[in-house]
């Protein structure tokens, strides 16, 4: 079974109108959650592409990046909801599929100069994800890629993304 029918989409959540691409099916199936990792370990050990630090968004990010991390030997660099980062942080907002948000970063967490490997669950409006690459270009990063599981290409976010000139990798998409 891929990866795409593993995940679970639930309707008119968390607001009417809203098709919720549930990514919980996937990790709690210990063939889904190995099949995402090992796909997306294969596609950066082949690809050639080679950067220096993973950043994940909280929270769904955190649980792709993490276990990314420690299969490509790299650092980690938490992107967090306001308030739980201790020390001095970059922060920003940003609009959602559905509604705002603002997440945050710390100031040292990304050396001026290092290639970053932008990591969340899932793609929609790239609203998240050109947040954190705000993030780590104000601290002096360079984004070499932003990988995601789910892409919801009608939304629009891939494009948006691509159209700033950053790389994106998915290994699913719902229309
Ligand atoms: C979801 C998802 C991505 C973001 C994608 O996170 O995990 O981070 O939305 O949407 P975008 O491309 O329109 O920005 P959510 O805000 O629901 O937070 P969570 O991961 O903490 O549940
Ligand atoms: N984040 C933003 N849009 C989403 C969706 N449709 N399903 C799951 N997570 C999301």
């Amino acid at each position: 079974m891929p990866i795409k029918s593993r995940i679970r989409t639930i309707p008119d959540y968390p607001k009417k109108g809203i098709m919720f691409r549930d990514i919980t099916t996937l990790l709690k199936d210990p063939v889904g959650f190995r099949l995402v990792i090992d796909q997306m370990t294969q596609h950066y050990l082949e690809h050639g592409m080679d950067f220096d630090v993973i950043v994940g968004m909280e929270a769904r990010g955190f649980i792709i990046g993490g276990a990314l991390s420690y299969t490509l030997g790299k650092g980690f660099v938490p992107i967090r909801k306001p308030g739980k980062l201790p020390g001095d942080v970059v922060g920003q907002e940003y609009q959602l599929e559905y509604g705002t948000d603002k997440v945050e970063m710390h100031t040292d967490a990304v050396v001026q100069g290092s290639r970053v490997l932008l990591v969340d669950d899932l793609l929609a409006t790239g609203g998240t994800a050109l947040a954190g690459a705000a993030h780590v270009e104000k601290v002096g990063g360079i984004i070499s890629e932003m990988a995601f599981i789910v892409n919801l290409p009608d939304i629009g976010g891939q494009k948006k993304i691509e159209s700033k000139g950053y790389n994106v990798f998915c290994l699913a998409e719902f229309e």
